[in-house]
């Protein structure tokens, strides 16, 4: 089997490549320079040949995308379904990555794959009409939302705390009423191994299970470092940016566990094994 990966290079891209790798699944992990979702020639040369497509690509700064709309849109969502129709052409299944950001967060439960959306951010809006373009172009793939990923080949909010701690000259002010499931990209990459094991279509739901707030994420960063900085909880009003974010951005996992019976690790399993393989690579 070939999958190949637009994106390939990117933080879950990576992981990606190196699970299936791993599983002896023979892999094309595709940088932007190779494989630019905007150029549909490129995207259509680049994909042949394989058996499943998983667009990985995409424009991921949340709130640059408020400003930088043209490339959002071209990359997020022109982009997105230019590789659905490329993969519609040539007859092959098709895997894309969404997002949690499709939501507004009001919902006093986790959200299920059929739950309204309604995004509070541009970033939210184009990843939205991305999977609307996907889905219009090849109905039988598969959108797998997730959230909050962390992994060693990105820049992502672990990452930020780690270096934070210490660093600043006071408190660490982590947003206290912001729910997630962050994710550690090297188990997101086993559950979509597992899901292209499967029969599925449509979207799917696939992030780490439990649920924490970033304050308690920070926490548990301290923690497992051995960090005494202090962190500071605050409301999400202490702390703007240019693009809003859900309050309760939580995913409901039903339909990938029904899937394919698994469950991902929770998001402190997650949290200890991102620790121990980037302690391994400095080590080495
Ligand atoms: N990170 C999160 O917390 C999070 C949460 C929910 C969903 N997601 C989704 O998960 C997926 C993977 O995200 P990630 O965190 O791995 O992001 P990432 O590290 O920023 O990777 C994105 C990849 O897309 C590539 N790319 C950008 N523009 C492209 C283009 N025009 N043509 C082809 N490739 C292009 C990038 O290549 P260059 O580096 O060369 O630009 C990079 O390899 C995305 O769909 C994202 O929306 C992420």
């Amino acid at each position: 089997m070939i999958v190949t990966i637009p994106g390939g290079t990117g933080m879950l891209g990576r992981d990606l490549a190196r699970v299936l790798a791993a599983a002896g699944i023979e892999v094309r992990a595709l940088a932007s320079t190779t494989c630019d979702v905007r150029d549909r020639a490129s995207v259509a040369r680049q994909i042949a040949g394989a058996d499943i497509v998983i667009n990985c690509a995409a424009f991921t700064r949340v709130d640059d995308a408020e400003t930088e709309r043209e490339i959002s849109q071209a990359v997020n969502v022109a982009g997105a379904g230019t590789v659905a129709a490329c993969c519609a052409e040539q007859g092959i299944r098709m895997f894309h990555i969404g997002s949690d950001y499709v939501f507004d967060g009001e919902s006093d439960r986790p959200y299920r794959e059929n739950d309204a959306t309604g995004p509070l951010s541009a970033y939210g809006t184009d990843k939205l009409d991305g999977e609307i373009a996907v889905l219009d172009a090849l109905p039988t793939a598969t959108v797998v939302r997730t959230q909050a990923l962390f992994g060693v080949h990105g820049r992502h909010f672990v990452r930020a705390i780690m270096a934070a701690c210490g660093r600043a000259d006071e408190a660490v002010r982590v947003i206290e009423d912001q729910s997630t499931c962050p994710t550690y990209t090297g188990h997101l990459a086993v559950a979509l191994q597992h899901l292209i094991a499967v029969e599925c279509s449509g979207v799917v739901h696939a992030s780490a299970s439990g649920s924490c707030s970033w304050y308690e994420l920070a926490c548990a960063i301290a923690a497992r470092t051995g960090s005494e900085w202090p962190i500071e909880a605050v409301p999400t009003s202490a702390y703007p940016t240019p693009a809003r974010r859900p309050l309760n951005a939580v995913l409901d996992k039903s339909l990938y566990e029904s899937l394919t019976g698994h469950c991902l690790p929770s998001w402190r399993e997650g949290l200890d094994a991102y620790l121990e393989e980037a302690h391994s690579r400095i080590d080495a």
